[in-house]
């Protein structure tokens, strides 16, 4: 029986990871933030100390990037510090550590799908947090101890992320703006979920990247998710520059951030194209339609975030 603990456990990404772990095999220790605060070195280490985890999945970040690059220090602390002291404390237990990773770490000049080989250049806060968070691993932990995965514009039910609102945001209002010129990879939490499970049972480590199949902007991703709807909203397509404008966006974007999945299929773990996961999303999986988020929509959070 596998020991797994998990950071940041409320979140998308956690809630779904809790449920394709079998019972039988797996001890899942999933922390919220109020139970495991991750800059809270002390109640993290004796969290460690009781439970000494085999596995440890550090989820817990500040993911709204507009946020983040209004409260750097915020997102500095979370998302670097916290990150030092999950990486530390997990070597000094010697468990193998899986930190999620972003897109953002990319400058977006490149023209083609990054690949883990690729040199970071982060151009905002979020960013750069993150991989600050990705070189306290690296210098923390045995190289066969850990696993950074990228990963980029993740939705899934009952999330924050814009693409996880979408389909609310869709139901409530008549017209919205999308961009145009912000590009990357889409990625169904229920596959990320079951990639990172198939790469813990291959005892995979180092760095790989997570998405489904293809590229898109939002505005793209925005007719898609209208049409498999049979929505009646009006979408109109923006660029980036008047986007921010309209919705005081405050941090830089990568314009093509879209990941390489070749090591991940060399890995025969195969991802679908993105329009394909959103139709079952959206057809299978997206049966709720979530109270709170209807309201924060109400309120007026419907934009790009992430
Ligand atoms: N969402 C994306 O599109 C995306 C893309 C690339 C990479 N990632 C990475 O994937 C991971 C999971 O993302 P997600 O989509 O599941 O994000 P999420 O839904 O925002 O979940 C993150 C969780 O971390 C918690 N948290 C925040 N500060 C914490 C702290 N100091 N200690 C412990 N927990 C804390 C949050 O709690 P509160 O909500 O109460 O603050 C939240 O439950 C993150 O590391 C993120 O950087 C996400």
């Amino acid at each position: 029986m596998k020991k797994i603990i998990i950071t940041g456990g409320n979140g998308l990404v956690g809630r779904y990871l809790n449920s394709v772990f079998e019972k039988k095999k797996y001890k899942i220790f999933s922390f919220s933030k109020e139970e495991m605060n991750t800059t809270d070195r002390e109640t993290c280490y004796k969290i460690f100390k009781e439970i000494r985890p085999d596995i440890v999945i550090h989820l817990a970040a500040l993911t709204d990037v507009d946020f983040c690059e209004k409260n750097p220090e915020i997102a500095y602390k979370v998302n670097s510090e916290g990150t030092k002291n999950i990486s530390e404390i997990s070597s000094y237990f010697n468990s193998f550590i899986i930190y999620l990773s972003t897109d953002f770490v990319f400058d977006g000049k490149k023209g083609t799908p990054y690949t883990e080989k690729d040199e970071p250049n982060p151009i905002n806060v979020y960013g750069k947090s993150k991989l600050k968070g990705e070189e306290f691993i690296l210098s923390n932990c045995l190289k066969e101890k850990f696993l950074i995965i990228r990963t980029s514009r993740i939705f899934g039910k009952n999330g924050k992320s814009f693409g996880s609102k979408l389909p609310l945001i869709m139901k409530e209002k008549k017209e919205i703006f999308l961009t145009t010129d912000i590009i990357n990879s889409p990625t169904y939490v229920l596959e990320l979920a079951n990639s990172i499970k198939k790469l813990i049972e291959k005892y995979f480590y180092g760095i790989i990247n997570i998405c489904n199949n293809n590229w898109c902007s939002w505005y793209e991703f925005g007719i898609k998710m209208k049409e498999i709807l049979k929505s009646e909203i009006k979408i109109k397509g923006i660029t980036f520059e008047e986007y921010g404008k309209i919705f005081n966006v405050y941090a830089k974007r990568p314009k093509f951030s879209a990941l390489s999945i070749d090591l991940l299929n060399s890995l025969n773990i195969k991802m679908r194209p993105w329009e394909k996961s959103l139709k079952i999303f959206l057809n299978k999986d997206l049966k709720i339609w979530e109270k709170d988020a209807i309201n924060s929509i109400r309120k007026g959070d419907i934009y790009e975030k992430s």
